[in-house]
């Protein structure tokens, strides 16, 4: 009993001192963010003088936020409680501008709302990589839409933030790290026999480290280490070609059929 109290007080303490990575811990780069409002001003026409609030931070209570009238909601809240959160503002007639995951985001209210895709993945402050979309009620027509122009800035913001990635590195064929071979190693076989490998932590008259270290292999082990990227990729380009194919059944088709009456009526 005491030995599994000692256990979870362990866990606990270990926990503190991991990095959040959830979404709900997302921290949105500051020029990311300001890329986001300017284009969510401009769209929906909101006014330079409406207040602009953000009441989801470390410890905020956005059902006791204090919102100014007129305000609008722009910002990045926890998706784990986006349902609740949409709830909220919709029935109290508050105007938002959410981040939301794009996966997920036709997910609850939806015929009330506006969805905007970019494909953004954003790289959050916590380094998590999260493609993002957005939903508003400010007064839009559309129940979805892309936004390429909006795409774009938010890569020009994403390219300011200082990269951490070290430096690509062109190493000769003859030269295997796990990371080479991350690349391949679930999509393809391939292995070399001791007889034809020798470990090195460097290479080159530099001495480049070699990062975990690596193996020089023979050249004709290099050239199917070559094949074998080669195949790699064409295996992930057909994955990504892969879809499913459903199709409708005789009620979607009606209210398909309902939806093109409608829309003979109003135009
Ligand atoms: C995805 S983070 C985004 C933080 C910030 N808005 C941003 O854009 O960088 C969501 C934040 O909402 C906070 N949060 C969680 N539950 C909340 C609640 N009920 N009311 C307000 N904030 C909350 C979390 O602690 C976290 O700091």
């Amino acid at each position: 009993m005491k030995k599994t109290n000692k256990l979870n007080d362990y866990d606990t303490f270990v926990e503190k001192f991991k990095p959040k990575r959830t979404t709900d811990d997302c921290y949105t780069p500051p020029a990311v963010y300001e890329a986001i409002k300017g284009w969510a001003m401009k769209e929906f026409n909101i006014a330079p003088d409406r207040p602009i609030v953000r009441p989801f931070y470390p410890g905020g209570d956005f059902e006791h936020y204090n919102y100014p009238q007129g305000c609008v909601v722009i910002d990045n809240p926890p998706f784990s409680i986006l349902a609740k959160i949409k709830r909220f503002y919709l029935e109290r007639g508050i105007h938002f501008f959410l981040f939301a995951p794009s996966l997920t985001l036709f997910s609850s209210r939806v015929e009330e709302l506006t969805h905007i895709l970019t494909n953004s993945i954003i790289t959050y402050e916590n380094g998590a990589k999260v493609n993002t979309a957005f939903v508003t009620n400010l007064p839009s027509p559309n129940v979805f839409m892309t936004a390429p122009d909006l795409a774009q800035l938010i890569k020009e913001a994403d390219a300011q933030r200082p990269k951490a990635e070290l430096p690509a590195l062109d190493f000769p064929a003859n030269v295997i790290t796990s990371a080479r071979l991350n690349k391949i190693a679930s999509l393809v076989s391939f292995e070399v026999p001791r007889t034809e490998a020798r470990f090195v932590r460097t290479i080159g008259t530099a001495r480049k480290g070699l990062y975990g270290g690596g193996l020089l292999i023979s050249s004709a082990r290099a050239a199917q280490a070559a094949q074998a990227a080669k195949t790699a990729q064409a295996a992930k380009t057909a994955q990504a070609a892969k879809t499913a194919k459903y199709e409708l059944t005789p009620e979607e088709q009606a209210i398909v059929a309902d939806l093109d009456k409608q829309r003979g009526i109003l135009s």
